[in-house]
């Protein structure tokens, strides 16, 4: 599932009305966790992934009671790739064996792409396979077909949520559950409904002004500092949910030429470049690598001043804003130092960067590097 984080406080109350049980970690809900955690406890739908097991609110799996039987449903979610295998593979091993014990039929969600017919065939040998297993990548190339492997129904996926399956299951004491399975075309079998319907009009139409407020309150800024030192913050403009002052480094060059210079050939000056290639320019990868959205919280890669990266401001907001004299003088401390950096260059992103920090320091500080 691939969701704006915008768009989580419309879509769980939806979830909810549709009565999901539970909903998993896919690759693209692991880049926003925290928020798609807290929409998803607002809506009171509890996230099953086995991986994020200590994360408040996040559970391996859920046992639902229905009609006298005990229906298991349990997900081998994303994992980062930093998360160590051995732990993961304890994880996994023990939330199945709890699981497969406290349901009479269990399902697992696996975006975490673990079950594959050898799998299957070894836990159906240990304590039982999951009834049904859905969301891995072979769900995704079954077409509309089903697959069984032993006693494991493996059910199709669609990337888009293009159509929606049933699962009819009937349970008998002492024998298989029976399974019947369906699909619906979403534009095809289903009408529309008229509540979502309406809420996703409204979310577009506040989506829409946001966005327009924000081009807006940009262009006049623009005006307002070109050539001359960028205007203050103005609190309680239009499009003032920003999260700060944006200071566009185009505005700098007239009084800081050669700093301009070093900055634009540098690679913090196109860090939003690796993100567009990879298709990673989202909320949780912007936050460093973009000035724009971590002052705006807006981003459209189309947009000229989504392109500039980490900016002036990025390391130089203790001195803005400022005019022709300069910056404020009697203001104590210092107003760049490693701290700076050390915002975006956490360990797990810029491993280098405590080691080598002199270096770093010296790239990024407009003097030109000798060459030993
Ligand atoms: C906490 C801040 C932070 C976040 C969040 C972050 N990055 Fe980075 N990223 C950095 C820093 C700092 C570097 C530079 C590392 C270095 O050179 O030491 C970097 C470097 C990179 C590079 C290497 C660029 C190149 O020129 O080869 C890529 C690719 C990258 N990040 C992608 C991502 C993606 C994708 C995400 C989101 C999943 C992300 N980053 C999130 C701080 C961050
Ligand atoms: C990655 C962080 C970073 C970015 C981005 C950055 N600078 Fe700097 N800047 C530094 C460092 C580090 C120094 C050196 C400070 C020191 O030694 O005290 C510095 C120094 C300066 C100085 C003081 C004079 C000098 O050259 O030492 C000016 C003026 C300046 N930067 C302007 C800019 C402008 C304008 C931009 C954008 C076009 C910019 N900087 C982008 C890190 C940065
Ligand atoms: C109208 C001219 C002007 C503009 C525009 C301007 N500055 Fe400056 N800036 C100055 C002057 C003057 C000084 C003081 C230079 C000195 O003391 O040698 C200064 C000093 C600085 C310093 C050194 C800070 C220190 O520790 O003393 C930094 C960093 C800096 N400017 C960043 C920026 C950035 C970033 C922008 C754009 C967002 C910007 N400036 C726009 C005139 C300007
Ligand atoms: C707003 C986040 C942010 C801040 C603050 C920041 N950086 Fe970076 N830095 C990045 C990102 C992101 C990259 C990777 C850019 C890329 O490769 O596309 C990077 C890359 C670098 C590089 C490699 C660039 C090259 O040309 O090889 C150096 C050196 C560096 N940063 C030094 C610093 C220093 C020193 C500071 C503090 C004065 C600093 N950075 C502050 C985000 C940041």
């Amino acid at each position: 599932m691939s969701l704006g984080e915008r768009l989580f406080p419309v879509v769980f109350p939806m979830l909810k009305s549709m009565r999901y049980c539970a909903v998993g970690v896919g690759r693209s809900d692991h880049f926003s966790l925290d928020r798609y955690v807290a929409a998803a406890k607002d809506a009171g739908i509890p996230v099953v992934n086995v991986c994020a097991k200590d994360r408040d609110g996040v559970v391996p799996y859920v046992i639902k009671q229905v009609g006298g039987l005990r229906v298991g449903i349990l997900s081998y979610g994303f994992a980062p790739p930093e998360q160590d295998g051995l732990d993961l593979r304890k994880r996994r091993y023990l939330a199945l064996k709890e699981a497969r014990e406290k349901s009479d039929f269990l399902i697992l969600m696996d975006e975490g792409n673990v079950a594959n017919e050898d799998w299957i065939k070894r836990q159906a040998e240990r304590w039982g396979a999951p009834d049904v297993i859905m969301g891995n990548m072979s769900a995704f190339s079954l077409g509309s077909q089903t697959k069984v492997v032993g006693k494991s129904w493996i059910l199709p996926s669609t990337p888009q949520t293009k159509s929606v399956g049933v699962l009819e299951v009937k349970v008998e004491p002492g024998k298989d559950p029976q399974m019947k399975f369906s699909q619906s075309f979403l534009n095809e079998d289903i009408a529309e409904d008229e509540t979502i319907k309406k809420a996703l009009e409204e979310y577009a139409a506040t989506e829409k002004k946001r966005s327009e407020a924000m081009s807006a309150a940009m262009n006049q800024r623009m005006l307002e500092s070109s050539g001359k030192p960028p205007a203050a913050p103005n609190p309680g403009a239009a499009g003032s949910t920003a999260r700060g002052a944006y200071y566009d480094s185009r505005t700098c060059v007239a009084c800081h030429k050669s700093q301009h210079e070093s900055w634009a050939a540098s690679k913090h000056a196109s860090a939003v470049k690796p993100l567009i290639d990879k298709g990673r320019d989202i909320p949780a990868c912007l936050d460093c690598h973009s000035e724009w959205y971590r002052q705006t919280g807006a981003y459209l890669p189309v947009d000229e001043r989504s392109k500039l990266g980490v900016e002036c401001a990025s390391c130089h907001g203790k001195v803005l804003p400022h005019g022709e004299a300069g910056p404020d003088k009697s203001v104590a401390g210092p107003r760049i130092d490693l701290d700076t950096c050390r915002a975006c260059h956490k360990p797990e992103h810029s491993p280098d960067f405590e080691k080598k920090s002199k270096e770093y320091w010296k790239k990024a500080s407009h003097k030109p590097v000798k060459s030993t």
